[in-house]
């Protein structure tokens, strides 16, 4: 292929992936272009609603033009300094995100699997340092289920094969539970060496979990009386995507350590970010984690125009509200139809469950059924359609969503 002849179709552009990337992803067969607000456009020019929004990294929608706007500015004047040396710009952000969340500090990286490396250093050195753990026997404890990342230490406490086959040796120091069972988790408690409990408030990547309500208040009460640091893993639940800021607002909790990324930059660029208070955070001394690129001038412009779109346009509100239209509309559908069973979720996070086995084709068929009707949406795990639209969605354009949803599934031949 020569790639100075003029423009290249989706056709050309897959075959360019395929081969000279590495296939870690298997994308759906549709090549982007352009975004705006809840629409992209393929090579092509069609339009799609994105009902996927980069895995809830876009919920201020795609381009948005105060975030475009900040980053703009920054890197026409100062883009990387490194933490060798202070910058103007860190210091404001560290101000900003610390008050609108509401702890003493925050540690910035980029990546959601980063932040998540972070929050297991720091509970481990508070477990050393501050619980008096003997060294190197600090236990934490995560979920059945899980997905907090890709790095090693992080498939070493998956379940799912796909991400663990072969990528052994896994690193020790963690045991699982079952999600959403609270006697399990006071059970693993009476093991004297945990010092965090891990735990996404919805498991997004599983299939969109909701757990029972009062499971995280009872499990955060839980690790309070065991003196154990309940963290939040908020990448893609956080940030007004469930109807509340946080997700576990919906519960009144406030975490020991939040781990935060995705949504945080509105999805222009890698931002993630471990808030904790002073007790917990002040364990870390210079030299002891870090990151090039973590807390950099465009990152904190970002993040801060981002975290002000989400309140300014009260994004939580919208996603709460319209969140209940939509799981009402989906089940209107499910009541005509025997292909989809159920629909669960909670603010704009949804997922439909598919009447097929875990192992058939049919929730892929759909999405790309549904991608020819002009909206875009992935299968989560086999059989689940995880359903994620920008957070500045109009009831119109849900509405018009729905449509779609409902015709592709009536028309569906298996
Ligand atoms: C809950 C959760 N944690 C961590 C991550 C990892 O984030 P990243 O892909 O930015 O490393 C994800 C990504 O989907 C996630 O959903």
């Amino acid at each position: 292929m020569n790639l100075t002849m003029e423009k290249l179709t989706s056709t050309d552009l897959i075959e360019l992936e395929d081969k000279h990337g590495a296939h870690n992803y298997h994308p759906l067969p549709v090549v982007l272009a352009k975004g705006e607000g809840v629409y992209v456009w393929d090579v092509e020019g069609k339009r799609y609603f994105d009902f996927l929004s980069a895995y809830s990294a876009v919920n201020q929608g795609h381009c948005h033009s105060k975030i475009i706007g900040a980053m703009i500015e920054q890197a026409k004047t100062l883009t990387l300094t490194s933490r060798a040396f202070y910058n103007d710009t860190l210091g404001e952000y560290e101000k900003f995100v610390t008050e609108y969340f509401g702890f003493d500090k925050v540690l910035p990286m980029n990546t959601g699997a980063e932040a998540v490396e972070t929050a297991i250093k720091l509970c481990r050195k508070w477990a050393y340092e501050k619980k008096g753990i003997a060294e190197n026997q600090a236990v934490i404890v995560v979920c059945e289920g899980n997905f907090h990342g890709r790095t090693t230490t992080i498939v070493s406490f998956s379940n799912d094969e796909d991400a663990r086959k072969s990528f052994g040796p896994f690193t020790p120091g963690f045991v699982s539970i079952p999600y959403n069972d609270i006697d399990a988790l006071e059970k693993v408690l009476e093991n004297k060496n945990v010092v965090g409990f891990l735990v996404e408030p919805i498991q997004g990547e599983a299939g969109v979990y909701v757990p029972t309500e009062g499971y995280l208040k009872n499990a955060f009460d839980l690790c309070k009386k065991n003196n154990v640091l309940f963290i939040a893993d908020e990448v893609q639940t956080g940030i007004a995507r469930t109807g509340e800021l946080l997700a576990v607002h919906h519960e009144n909790v406030q975490p020991d350590i939040l781990i935060l990324g995705k949504a945080i930059s509105g999805g222009v660029y890698p931002v993630s970010a471990v808030l904790a208070n002073d007790d917990i955070m002040m364990v870390i001394k210079p030299g002891q984690h870090g990151s090039t690129f973590g807390g950099n001038p465009i990152a904190s412009k970002v993040a801060i125009a981002a975290l002000e779109v989400v309140r300014d346009e009260k994004l939580a509100e919208n996603a709460q509200r319209l969140g209940v239209i939509f799981r009402k509309e989906m089940q209107r559908v499910i009541d005509n139809t025997d292909l989809v069973v159920s629909v669960r979720g909670k603010g704009l996070l949804n997922a439909i469950i598919i009447n097929d086995t875990e192992q058939s084709k049919t929730a892929w068929n759909l999405c790309v059924q549904l991608k020819e009707n002009g909206l875009l949406a992935k299968p989560t795990h086999g059989n689940i359609i995880r359903f994620a639209p920008p957070l500045v969605m109009t009831e119109d354009e849900l509405m018009e969503c729905v449509s779609i949803i409902e015709k592709t599934i009536t028309e569906f031949k298996k």
